[in-house]
């Protein structure tokens, strides 16, 4: 197999949680990712899924290095990015670029769009021909010429994100990392912003971390997805294999709250409910992180022993599951405990 364009191997991003009164002293940690390895191919696309505060964006960020990495590294193209200083670091930037959720807030509003778009060029001393440059990439995100001399309020919330998008491909970069690109949107715009940036990848030849909190989104553009819970990653798999076939309690969790269109699978398939809340990252569940909500926990391996991302019997190739369990479970040989409709609406 081909070097991965980015590999990910053991990373940690613990921010420290310090108390105001006694010197400042460091009391905890907030464990925001903790122990995350995964790897993206040339010209693919890996989904990133889980709930809000799981540590998706700060895994985004330490990758781009916009976080501090606690342990752990991040190899871009076989060169590990911490190692990368001056010009290395300067060409590594404009390799790896990021959209982000709100494409309002992360627009300049006093800019045009025209020094959106070049800005990035001159920050990096990339010689350009103005008008050319900013109206071929205005084309290749589906807007008109005359976008140009306009200023992010005056467009709707797709047409600025096509323009956060433009702003991030006008440096030609080979990883894209997309936090979130559709939340923000109307759900009849979405797609449009997805075929866009599939189609991008395609023109571009471009390698995407696409991040998302609802598991339909990523389907729709992921090869991979990877499916992360309090820091970690729980399960990875090819995109159809995932959804055919979810391994993980979480996963399968994840997918009960998704309706599906066909009534037969609606009315057939299995329904895990989520017990609880999500806990703390500064305060993470020992063994299994998921075990205070599983409802396949067994006691006390669960609770004790941290399970690792491994192959599970039977799967297909690349599938990958953190469940000691998971045979057991994928044969019906552990089933789900009842949850009660206190507990469910906890
Ligand atoms: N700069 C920071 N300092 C302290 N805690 C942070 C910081 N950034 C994120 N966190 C915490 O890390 C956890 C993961 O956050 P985040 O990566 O934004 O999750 P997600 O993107 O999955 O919603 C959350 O508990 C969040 O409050
Ligand atoms: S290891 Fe235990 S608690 Fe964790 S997901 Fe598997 S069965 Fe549930
Ligand atoms: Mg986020």
């Amino acid at each position: 197999m081909t070097e991965p364009l980015l590999r990910v191997e053991g990373l940690k991003v613990h921010f420290p949680i310090r108390d105001g009164l006694l010197l400042n002293r460091q009391v905890g940690a907030v464990k925001a990712v903790d122990g995350v390895d995964l790897e993206i191919g040339a010209g693919r696309t890996l989904g990133l899924v889980g709930e809000s505060g799981c540590g998706k964006s700060t895994l985004g960020r330490a990758v781009l290095r916009l976080a501090p990495v606690t342990e752990g590294r991040v190899d871009f193209d076989g060169t590990d990015v911490a190692s990368l200083k001056g010009e290395e670091l300067r060409r590594m930037r404009q390799d790896m670029q990021m959209v982000f959720q709100d494409p309002l807030a992360s627009l300049n509003p006093r800019q045009s769009v025209e020094t959106i778009l070049t800005e990035p060029l001159r920050a990096h001393g990339i010689a350009f021909d103005r008008r050319t440059r900013v109206r071929e990439l205005l084309e290749q995100v589906g807007l008109p010429a005359s976008a140009a001399r306009k200023y992010p309020h005056e467009f709707s919330g797709g047409q600025r994100q096509r323009i956060g998008i433009a702003r991030a491909v006008a440096l030609e970069p080979r990883l894209v990392i997309a936090d979130e690109p559709v939340s923000a949107l109307d759900v009849s715009i979405q797609a449009q912003v997805l075929n866009l940036l599939e189609d991008l990848q395609e023109q571009l030849g471009l390698t995407y971390l696409v991040i998302a909190h609802d598991l339909a989104v990523v389907r729709h553009v992921s090869d991979e997805v990877a499916v992360m819970y309090l820091g970690g990653i729980v399960e990875q798999a090819s995109s159809d294999d995932l959804y055919r076939n979810p391994l993980h309690p979480y996963t399968k969790a994840l997918m009960s709250a998704v309706p599906v269109p066909d009534p037969h699978v609606e009315a057939t398939r299995e329904r895990i409910l989520l017990q609880g809340d999500l806990p703390s990252p500064a305060d993470p569940p020992t063994g299994c992180r998921f075990h205070t909500r599983c409802p396949f926990r067994q006691e006390t391996r669960c609770d004790t022993e941290r399970p690792l991302l491994r192959v599970v019997e039977g799967s297909e190739a690349g599938h990958r599951v953190a469940c000691h369990y998971a045979e057991e479970i994928a044969s019906g040989r552990i089933t789900p405990r009842e949850v009660t409709p206190e507990e469910a609406a906890s």
